[in-house]
């Protein structure tokens, strides 16, 4: 069997253009343009091709970006002032803190600092709890991307054994969650998880996000399983692999995700759409987003 490649380019591009007439919806009958304040602190080179990544997504689809661009100095107390303005600014509708931050600022009370209504990421605590219940005010951005590939591709979730290899609280644990809530049968595996491929062989749909090159070999992979690599790891020579075997793997599922090329693209397309579904929520508002379903 040879997979299915799954092209998340093409499917960002898709949805892309489609949040753009969302935006110019809200420019027209509301007057209204959507905002994302983006704070990097310090200069950590991937932060800030990350960063510079979100910047031109906002610039494709029409919303207008905010770049708080701070010294790896900043002490908590300055970054949660900063926050504490975007949060009071009613022409901005999300705000993003890119990780990691300098070792002497705790992120948690970074995290739950920012409102809930703006918290585009979807790593407030409130958020994340919602992911256990169902409602979230905004659904994580890269589970929220393996979710839409999966649906565009019409894959069924329900009833299917789901696979997750990772339990960060960005990736692992809410893409087990989300998929749990679709009533799919989830097993989160991590680091410490004895002979994984016991587990990875039961998985109709594989989500990988180990940070590990290389971890998933076909031998570990069930015939027809669909593939999804979230890892994103740089080589020594300077190549973009995911944690995927590709080459080998591809030849035994039946969908697979490239990398670079496939969840990568929808991360960012997601915090698009979440700063756009806030900006609505805003426009249209009677009553605190807080109960309603996205
Ligand atoms: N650092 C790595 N991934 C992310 C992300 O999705 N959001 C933020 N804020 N920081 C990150």
């Amino acid at each position: 069997m040879t997979a299915k490649i799954i092209d998340g380019k093409a499917i960002a591009k898709k949805l892309r253009a489609e949040y753009h007439a969302r935006v110019e919806v809200l420019r027209s009958r509301y007057n209204v343009t959507p905002a994302l304040a983006v704070i990097l602190v310090g200069d950590n080179p991937a932060s800030q091709s990350y960063v510079r990544n979100k910047i031109a997504g906002c610039k494709e689809v029409g919303i207008r970006s905010e770049l708080v661009e701070l010294p790896a100095s900043t002490t908590e107390e300055q970054l949660l002032d900063h926050i504490e303005r975007l949060n009071n600014d009613v022409t901005v509708h999300g705000i993003l803190v890119q990780l990691p931050l300098p070792a002497h600022i705790r992120v948690p009370s970074v995290i739950e600092k920012i409102s809930v209504e703006k918290d585009v990421d979807g790593f407030h605590l409130y958020n994340m709890g919602g992911l256990v219940t169902g409602n979230t005010v905004f659904s994580p951005c890269t589970p929220y991307g393996v979710q839409k590939i999966l649906e565009h591709e019409n894959i069924r979730v329900e009833g299917q054994n789901v696979v997750v290899v990772g339990a960060s609280n960005i990736v692992g644990k809410p893409t087990a969650l989300m998929l749990m809530q679709q009533d799919a049968t989830v097993v989160i595996c991590h680091k410490k998880t004895r002979d994984l491929g016991h587990f990875t062989l039961l998985a109709d749909i594989l989500v990988v996000a180990a940070g590990v090159p290389n971890l998933i070999v076909p031998q570990i992979v069930k015939t027809g399983a669909v593939v999804i690599d979230v890892g994103f790891n740089r080589l020594p020579d300077g190549r973009i692999v995911g944690d995927v075997d590709f080459e080998g793997v591809k030849e035994k599922a039946s969908y697979i995700t490239p990398v670079p090329g496939g969840v990568g693209q929808m991360t960012v397309t997601m915090l698009l759409h979440n700063t756009i579904l806030s900006a609505e929520r805003a426009a249209t508002a009677t009553t605190s987003p807080f109960r309603r379903r996205a």
